[in-house]
């Protein structure tokens, strides 16, 4: 059988496991997942009354210019409604990023550890990854700027990026556009933006659009917005850039439920807000346990923490699931003695503390 010549050099993408899996595997009743930085709140009751009522309309394919969420999107970030492209969750945007702007040999420049998926579509795409390690767990803007080279198409910038969850500061970002070849495309991944937009010196990418006619800001519903198994992103470009990401569109690619979700989303502001004070106190209770528990954690601006562990982080995820409770062991990205958990709700937070308590402790 042959295959496309660059698919058998993507590694495939491992996920957190689906809690269903882990009952079975098991045989647990109640298992939590802290692994895929997902909201842990059901919905808003708005949102779920927009899915119902949009279900008996699935005989219909979904209207693929996705017209009423563009117009209110176009509103809320005022730029004009052909500047935005949806995609099946962002992730799609990066690949039809690749897609649209990258050749067999071009290069693409993003951290070391970064977003698996930049990496993924890269390879794919036939590209070549140029990885800049991070510095601590901070972007190294300075060398991902010296990495461009005339051969560079994209630049990814997750801000903030997963798996450390930091941010770019404003200065470095604006360091970094300033003198850059607008044939460099640069992808800045707002996917956690929500959870950073108040920090002091985050700077949030829409506001280059108007100076950079180079840059896709990508946006997404899964994160904040609870809508991860709908799969609903979208991308503010450039009108020239968005028509050329829309090309690499598949037709039909946002279910029409999707479409009504995140629209319904949109106008429930206060439900989201309110999640959004929930989670941002529930990350500092989990902070304040780790700390008590004498482990050191990633200071990022997102629903995630990044934990340091004095033993193998793939043996206490392990262990963690036998319990109930589903982390992400931060081993493919690198950090061997890590784990990854994301900001549940206050119930499951304080039982992933008691459980990771009584597992360290049966270490010592
Ligand atoms: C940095 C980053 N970007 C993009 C995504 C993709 O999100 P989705 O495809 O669900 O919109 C994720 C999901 O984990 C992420 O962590």
């Amino acid at each position: 059988m042959k295959t496309n010549k660059h698919i058998l050099k993507v590694k495939p993408y491992v996920g957190g496991k689906p809690i269903a899996e882990v009952r079975r595997a098991f045989g647990l009743k109640r298992v939590i997942k802290l692994a895929s930085n997902e909201n842990p709140f059901p919905p808003s009751p708005k949102v779920l009354k927009a899915i119902t009522s949009a279900v008996g309309d699935v005989n219909r394919y979904p209207d693929g210019s996705c017209y009423d969420l563009r117009q209110a999107l176009a509103r809320k970030h005022k730029v004009s409604p052909e500047q935005l492209v949806f995609g099946c969750g962002s992730d799609e945007i990066i690949v039809m990023a690749l897609r649209a702007f990258s050749n067999e040999g071009d290069e693409v420049v993003m951290a070391k550890p970064s977003f698996m998926v930049y990496s993924i579509a890269a390879t794919a795409a036939g590209a070549r990854c140029v990885e800049v390690p991070l510095k601590g767990l901070d972007y190294d803007i300075a060398a991902m700027k010296r990495a461009v080279t005339p051969k560079t198409r994209l630049v990814f910038i997750g801000n903030p990026d997963n798996p450390a969850g930091t941010f770019s500061p404003r200065a470095d970002i604006l360091a970094f556009m300033k003198g850059l070849s607008k044939d460099v495309l640069v992808f800045f991944d707002e996917a956690y933006f929500e959870f950073a937009r108040d920090e002091k010196d985050y700077l949030d990418a829409m506001a280059l659009l108007q100076a950079y006619p180079n840059i896709i800001v990508a946006r997404t519903f899964s994160k904040l917005f609870g809508l991860a198994g709908l799969r609903i992103g979208y991308a503010v470009a450039s009108p020239a850039v968005a028509d050329i990401l829309n090309r690499a569109r598949e037709p039909f690619n946002v279910t029409s439920i999707a479409q009504a979700a995140a629209l319904a989303a949109l106008k429930d502001e206060a439900y989201y807000e309110n999640i959004l004070t929930i989670l941002k106190h529930e990350r500092a209770v989990l902070c304040a346990g780790l700390e008590r528990l004498g482990l050191s954690y990633s200071r990022g601006a997102t629903n995630f923490i990044q934990v340091r562990l004095a033993v193998s982080g793939a043996d206490m995820a392990l262990r963690l699931m036998k319990k109930g409770v589903i982390v992400r062991d931060m081993g493919s990205w690198g950090f061997k003695d890590q784990i990854r958990v994301t900001v549940g709700t206050p119930a499951e937070n304080r039982k992933f503390l008691k459980v990771l308590k009584d597992n360290l402790q049966g270490d010592q």
